[in-house]
């Protein structure tokens, strides 16, 4: 079995959870390796719905490992929130993940706040969780293993921000559920490598999408990790190379939720009905979801800096009905035409997209299984994003549960 990374080539909420549930089946151990709590994967499974922001999507299924790699930034009482209805001795965490308390949600709220243009981020202490981390001042999992040098440490970077905060009751609460996690708190890079040397397969579940990655996104309006499939060599401390399958997901529309420049963005009765029949409101934060049309030229940025050499296309059910369907295909800046994104938001704000226009359909796809039922303007659609992108689409997805997922044989499309 080839080792798998599962990436969003946009904004994130591309529909990442469902491919990683569709996908556990196969592989033994399932690896989320950055971000934190900010995102939130929905899988629709064995008749329930569980929203993940934590927990690899893999957790849903008995037989697989779930691991919290190095790159995490983690929020123990989410945590212990979030593994309630789970076996915890069915996950492995970091000791060297970075943990968020609840002064990194005021820094958030602060930063939030005192910005000109504020972020919209999901105030989860993500961006201060890593700042922390990035000035050497963070404090790490391993430390929850002794909890005496856990509430010093604790105690020290509460005062060092003059933060007012009982550290020993936030301890005290805490420690049943540190207790719980203790023994699963491990060298999680000595633990794949041990896991490769005995066979196993590897699925890696990034969170967000390339879009909002600290270096290669829409900058400042990212979030402060980097969901790209290269950072797992660091995230997890399992060299990429080892990783041979890298499975773009791209919605077959564009969303994203937060402030920050969005080109194809659109609102009008299209869009609103886009929203409501693709659900389209933030999992995490319930926020409504900005609509546009689908973006090459993004897309064909997030395959540049991804090395995606697969495709899965997501939500394309939630077109039918959309009378015409646009594609951006390059960005004229200042009366020049251009093909990449340019780095500056006050350039990216400016840039007029120009685009290809296909015909809609009107079918329900949601009980399509193969290629051929689909109508034909959707496989039109379908091949259009296939040759632009020059990558194979090798999975469709026509709505929420898991069997609603068509395979793309060779030749198909
Ligand atoms: P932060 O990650 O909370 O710092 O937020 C930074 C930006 O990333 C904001 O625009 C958030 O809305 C966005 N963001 C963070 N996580 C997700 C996600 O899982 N899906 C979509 N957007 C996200």
């Amino acid at each position: 079995m080839k080792n798998l990374a599962i990436v969003g080539l946009q904004f994130g909420d591309e529909g990442k959870g469902k491919l990683t549930d569709t996908f556990a089946v196969d592989y033994d151990v399932i690896v989320r390796y950055q971000g934190g709590n900010n995102a939130g994967h929905t899988v629709y499974a064995n008749g329930k719905k569980y929203v993940l922001h934590l927990l690899p999507s893999g957790i849903i299924h008995d037989h697989t490992l779930n691991v919290l790699g190095n790159g995490m930034v983690i929020d123990l009482e989410a945590l212990a929130e979030e593994l309630k209805p789970f076996d915890v001795s069915r996950i492995r965490i970091s000791n060297r993940a970075h943990l968020i308390f609840p002064l990194h949600k005021e820094l958030d709220r602060q930063q939030e706040e005192k910005r000109q243009h504020t972020i919209g981020t999901t105030r989860k202490g993500i961006g201060p969780a890593y700042q922390l981390k990035a000035s050497r001042m963070g404090i790490r999992m391993a430390s929850l293993l002794n909890l005496e040098r856990f509430e010093n440490e604790l105690q020290e970077l509460a005062e060092y921000y003059d933060y007012s905060f009982d550290v020993k009751s936030y301890v005290k609460t805490l420690t049943p559920f540190i207790k719980t996690i203790q023994p699963y708190i491990v060298d999680t890079t000595k633990l794949l490598h041990d896991l490769q040397k005995q066979g196993r397969s590897f699925c890696f579940e990034g969170a967000q999408g390339v879009m909002l990655d600290l270096d290669h996104g829409t900058y400042p309006y990212v979030t402060s990790s980097h969901p790209t499939p290269s950072s797992i060599a660091v995230d997890t401390g399992f060299p990429d190379q080892f990783v041979d399958r890298k499975l773009g997901i791209i919605k077959a529309y564009l969303t994203r939720v937060g402030e920050g420049c969005f080109p194809t963005e659109y609102e009008d009765d299209i869009s609103r009905g886009i929203r409501e029949r693709g659900h389209e409101y933030g999992a995490t934060t319930g926020r409504p979801r900005r609509i546009g049309h689908l973006d090459m030229v993004m897309l064909q940025h997030a395959v540049r800096v991804s090395g995606a050499n697969e495709l899965a296309i997501t939500l394309l059910d939630v077109l039918t009905s959309v009378p015409e369907l646009n594609i951006a295909t390059q960005y004229e800046l200042d009366g020049k035409m251009i093909d990449d994104v340019p780095a500056h938001e006050n350039d990216l704000v400016r840039v007029i997209p120009h685009y290809q226009t296909f015909q809609g359909w009107h079918e329900d796809l949601q009980h399509c299984q193969t290629i051929q039922e689909l109508p034909l303007q959707a496989k039109t659609y379908l091949r259009a994003i296939q040759s632009m992108l020059n990558i194979p689409i090798r999975f469709v997805s026509v709505g929420p549960q898991r069997e609603q997922m068509i395979r793309v044989q060779e030749g198909d499309l």
